[in-house]
């Protein structure tokens, strides 16, 4: 199968080196889920994925092609926190990024309306996110980035803001959408046991700075406490490495050394 998604040894540096070389790709219909240590650069990988931040080195594809944000707008992003407009209803809130896609109000309200009905959430379109539950305005910032059909969903922590039950929902929810909709997503978890149970494959990235350690596919060959164990086991000695690497970058007298957290 032809991959949607190529990322080939990209490269990030600020004032540290966060990227090294990161390379890897993704099938079209896959759910992936992308783990490492605190700070390892995930949120940067995935921002230069998205076409928001440039890489320093090497080059992502979507379809063949790089992603140019102001032609097309192939991509949709959903972050920790839902960024929903206060002052919009949820249908407003997921119609408004409709606009620059050229659609007119009614067909933006109709796929809107289509949506929220996916995530669940048909009935309180008219609501404002203030008069929701965090899991419910998590809901409508999915069915947003969902509403421009794209190519490629990124997600970076999701659920990360939600209390234990609604993560658990959610995490549920995001496989029952990705099944009805065949969309590819790129998640980004802290949660070994979340990645496990979400994702068609796991990408762990290493110690900053970063490049792949290994890729696993999660088709149910290894058994779930297994793949969990193992999994475990990998980060914490990503994790030792980047500390070891913060601990002697500070010896050295670098400011900018900072340890995992
Ligand atoms: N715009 C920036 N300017 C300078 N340094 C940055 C910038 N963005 C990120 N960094 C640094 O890059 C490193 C990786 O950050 P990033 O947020 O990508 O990591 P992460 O893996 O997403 O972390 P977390 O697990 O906490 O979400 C950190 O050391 C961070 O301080
Ligand atoms: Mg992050």
């Amino acid at each position: 199968m032809a991959l949607k998604l190529v990322v080939s040894e990209v490269g990030k540096d600020f004032l540290i080196p966060v990227l090294d070389s990161v390379s890897f790709g993704v099938e079209t219909g896959e759910l992936v889920c992308l783990l490492g240590p605190n700070g390892c650069g995930k949120t940067t990988l995935l921002r230069i994925i998205g076409g928001l931040e440039s890489p320093t080195r090497g080059r992502v594809l979507l379809d063949g092609n790089p992603v140019d944000l102001r032609r097309d707008r192939k991509i949709g992003v959903v972050f920790q926190e839902d960024r929903l407009l206060p002052w919009l209803t949820l249908r407003d809130n997921a119609a408004l990024v409709l606009g620059p896609i050229g659609l007119d109000r009614s067909a933006r309200e109709a796929r809107a309306m289509e949506y929220l009905g996916l995530v669940g959430l048909r009935g309180f379109e008219h609501y404002y996110p203030g008069r929701v539950s965090g899991g419910m305005r998590q809901r409508a910032a999915i069915a947003r980035a969902l509403a421009i059909e794209p190519e490629l969903l990124l997600m970076d922590e999701p659920f990360g803001a939600l209390d234990a039950q609604n993560r658990r929902i959610m995490q549920a929810e995001i496989r029952r959408i990705w099944s009805e909709t065949g969309r590819t997503i790129l998640f980004i978890t802290h949660s070994i046991e979340e990645a496990v149970d979400v994702g068609t494959a796991l990408i762990m990235l290493s110690a900053r700075p970063s490049r792949v350690r290994a890729r696993v596919a999660n088709d149910g060959r290894v058994a779930r406490a297994r793949l969990i164990d193992d999994l475990n086991a990998m980060i914490i000695e990503e994790v030792e490495k980047q500390e070891r690497s913060g601990a002697s970058r500070a010896a050295a007298g670098d400011p900018s050394a900072e340890g995992a957290c």
